[in-house]
């Protein structure tokens, strides 16, 4: 049985204060619910004030990206232990930062490695375009984000591994893919390229959620389908209804 994880992807919102407030006015909500794993990914500047507040509860937190390098002349980057002294998880190679900031399945690979060697949980994100999507390419395009993106990942550390699918043309349009539609891309493609890799046994292990215009009134059409472990959430994440009833929907699954 995998534990089901929701991530609450802030994206660019959000200052120390307003972080703070949205912090206080759901955190106490969010304790509440049992059986789902919680965490909360506010920008950079926020993560000192986020960690502060969630200390001594079961609200985890992630970054939304790093860098690979240890320390050095890296401008504007930020280095993965400098990410472990706040955070328990790191989101890496979204498609935004596939989209606008150049990263490739070579450097996905980089942080996704970088994060485990200091123990952070990468949260790894593939998906199709939607012209990909709509000319039939979707597995040919998230096996190959899998493999080349977890290419000499320590078999031993794969496990602990999450994988979120968001489909590029569900990201911020309200338009959500199916919960059936999302399932049978992971079981068709993304678990057996995370076989092929691992073994079935880890496979199995690996958490993966979906992602893409996950709301409080969608999200239980998702976690009621077998293959789906959870959500990485934008929009919604940020409003705390929506966010506290996703969670609660992952804890009835
Ligand atoms: P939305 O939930 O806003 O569609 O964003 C999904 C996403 O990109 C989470 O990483």
């Amino acid at each position: 049985m995998r534990t089901p994880i929701v991530a609450g992807n802030w994206k660019m919102n959000k200052t120390v204060e307003e972080a703070r407030l949205l912090v206080f006015d759901m955190s106490r909500k969010l304790r509440e619910i049992e059986g789902v794993d919680k965490v909360l990914c506010p920008p950079f500047p926020a993560l000192l004030a986020v960690s502060a507040l969630l200390q001594g509860t079961d609200i985890g937190m992630g970054a939304q990206n790093l860098y690979w390098e240890e320390k050095g002349a890296f401008t504007g980057e930020v280095a993965p232990n400098m990410v472990a002294e706040f955070c328990k998880y790191v989101i890496i190679g979204h498609s935004e930062r596939r989209a606008y900031f150049g990263e490739t399945d070579e450097t996905v690979n980089k942080k996704v490695r970088a994060a485990l060697a200091h123990d952070l949980t990468p949260i790894m994100c593939v998906g199709e375009t939607e012209d990909e999507y709509e000319s039939n390419r979707t597995g040919e395009v998230v096996r190959r984000q899998i493999s080349l993106g977890l290419t000499e990942v320590d078999p031993a550390k794969a496990a602990s591994l999450i994988v979120a699918y968001e489909p590029i043309w569900a990201i911020g349009t309200g338009k959500a893919s199916s919960g059936e539609n999302a399932n049978a891309v992971l079981a068709d493609y993304i678990r057996p390229a995370l076989a092929d890799l691992f073994g079935a046994d880890t496979a199995q292990a690996i958490r993966i959620q979906y992602g893409g215009s996950v709301n409080g009134s969608n999200a239980d059409e998702f976690f009621s389908q077998p293959e789906i472990d959870g959500a990485l959430v934008g929009g919604a994440s940020l409003k705390k209804d929506d966010f506290v009833a996703i969670v609660q929907a992952a804890s009835k699954s």
